[in-house]
């Protein structure tokens, strides 16, 4: 049974300006729209696990991603393999976008484990929103496998919430607060412990593999 738990790090925002790079992808000065209002510009209906990928926001980043976020997330990853003091560091290539948009809707539709989507139980996850969270558009988890105390874990633009998802049940509550959360979210795990899989993404469409979901660096 999974016993660790989750925990803050902090990175450098003037170093890695995220937020600033996803309102340009947004277009948000000239939509005259904080990241957290985004809600105002187009109405979705609450949000399934089938199609919690799918808002004109995903698309924006993924298209925009290999021109304007790629760089820096590797100069992250760099960094982050260097803290953990790993000679070599395999991350998912392409983080996945969240959005959990304010007034009531998800980020994910549904409450899981990620090894029950065939992810590997020695992969870490790394969770960092470009905004300041609330308890109401944050992740919920619980703090060791299957305790079952779920609480929000509130992340400050500048932390990353690191934990074990594929073996800690985690996901999210209608967010009742006025304020959309945007993050992204990605996986590191030690070469030498990294488990690929012939299974793959339900979203992305690729193996758990090196070359596929996973790059080596
Ligand atoms: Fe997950």
């Amino acid at each position: 049974m999974y016993k660790n738990e989750p925990y803050l790090i902090q990175y450098d925002t003037t170093k890695y300006p995220f937020r600033d790079i996803i309102n340009k992808i947004f277009d948000l000065e000239e939509k005259k729209l904080t990241l957290e209002q985004i809600h105002h510009y187009k109405k979705y209906e609450v949000v399934k696990r089938e199609n919690d990928q799918k808002t004109d926001w995903h698309a924006m980043y993924y298209e925009h991603f290999p021109n304007s976020f790629q760089t820096l997330y590797l100069a992250l990853v760099e960094e982050l393999k260097n803290r953990f003091g790993y000679k070599e560091i395999v991350y998912q290539r392409i983080p996945t976008f969240r959005v959990h948009l304010a007034n009531g809707n998800l980020a994910v539709g549904e409450w899981h484990k990620d090894k029950t989507y065939n992810h590997g139980t020695t992969e870490l996850n790394f969770w960092m929103p470009f905004g300041d969270t609330n308890e109401y558009n944050t992740i919920w988890m619980e703090s060791e496998e299957d305790k079952g105390d779920y609480k929000p874990y509130t992340v400050k633009y500048g932390e990353i919430l690191v934990f074990s998802g594929a073996n800690l049940y985690h996901g999210n509550k209608n967010n009742e607060s006025d304020e959309t959360r945007v993050s992204v979210d990605f996986r590191l795990v030690e070469p030498a412990r990294f488990k690929p899989s012939d299974s793959g993404s339900i979203n992305m469409k690729v193996k758990f593999d090196i070359g596929g979901y996973f790059e080596k660096l």
